[in-house]
């Protein structure tokens, strides 16, 4: 039995004083949340959420890493330094990252294994753009984004990694996937998955994101193979996001 997972993705937006009441109106909700429950901060939040966090079942993550580990690479972040504040996840592949920085499936694959390598557990987002959606090459496109991964790594590497479908057209749109659309990315990735390892594939979560809310989330979340959601926008509220945690 897969657990529910929701992890919201902040984005570039945060600032001292909003991620103080963010963090505390979630946590001021969570003793009725089933789900696991992760934020994904900008870098300069992470240690203010770390201590924020301490002693409650809210865990933190990263939005991005630099696959080296330490050296002279300006302005870049490494897997371990995330690690020392405290985050247990690491966002890779984001659509945002693949099409506005060049991030290659390649380059992604490279992430997903410096996240995996340093401990972290990367949660790896695939999804197809609208024109791709319209040209009928959604399962291609996905399909290219999680064999760069499984090629790099392996499929044991699955055990440890968060898969999460985000169609591009979804994203900051309000064009939610419908329930059906959803479901049925999500099982083919389940069955390319099964393809290498049957057991990985069924123990491997898969969140949807592209314009979750309070309001669909549940209806996203009862499909079999959507085992929760990766959420920007409504991440930003304490009450809507805590209405998606309560949805799984
Ligand atoms: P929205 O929920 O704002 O559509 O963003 C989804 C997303 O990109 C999460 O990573």
């Amino acid at each position: 039995m897969r657990k529910t997972i929701v992890a919201g993705n902040w984005k570039m937006n945060a600032s001292k004083e909003s991620v103080n009441s963010l963090i505390n109106g979630i946590l001021s909700g969570m003793s009725d949340v089933s789900s696991d429950v992760i934020v994904c901060a900008p870098f300069p939040y992470l240690s203010q959420v770390e201590a924020l966090i301490i002693n409650s079942d809210l865990m933190l993550g990263a939005q991005n890493l630099n696959v080296n580990s330490k050296g002279a690479f300006t302005g870049e972040v490494s897997a371990e330094m995330i690690k020392d504040f405290g985050a247990q996840h690491v966002l890779v592949g984001h659509s945002e990252r693949r099409s506005l920085y060049g991030e290659t499936s390649t380059i992604v694959a490279e992430k997903t294994k410096a996240a995996v390598d340093a401990g972290l557990t990367p949660i790896l987002c695939v999804g197809e753009s609208f024109e791709e959606r319209e040209s009928g090459n959604t399962e291609a496109v996905v399909e290219e984004q999680l064999n760069a991964v499984v090629g790099l790594l392996g499929i044991e590497a699955f055990n440890g990694i968060i898969v999460a479908y985000e169609p591009v057209w979804a994203i900051g749109t309000g064009l939610t996937a419908t329930p059906e659309q959803a479901q049925s990315v999500h099982l083919f990735i389940r069955n390319l998955l099964a393809g290498s390892s049957e057991s990985i594939a069924q123990n491997t979560p898969i969140l949807y994101g592209g314009s979750m809310n309070a309001g669909n989330a549940a209806d996203l979340i009862s499909c079999s193979d959507i085992d929760g959601g990766l959420i920007g926008g409504a991440a930003l509220k304490a009450e809507d996001f805590l209405q998606i945690c309560k949805a799984g």
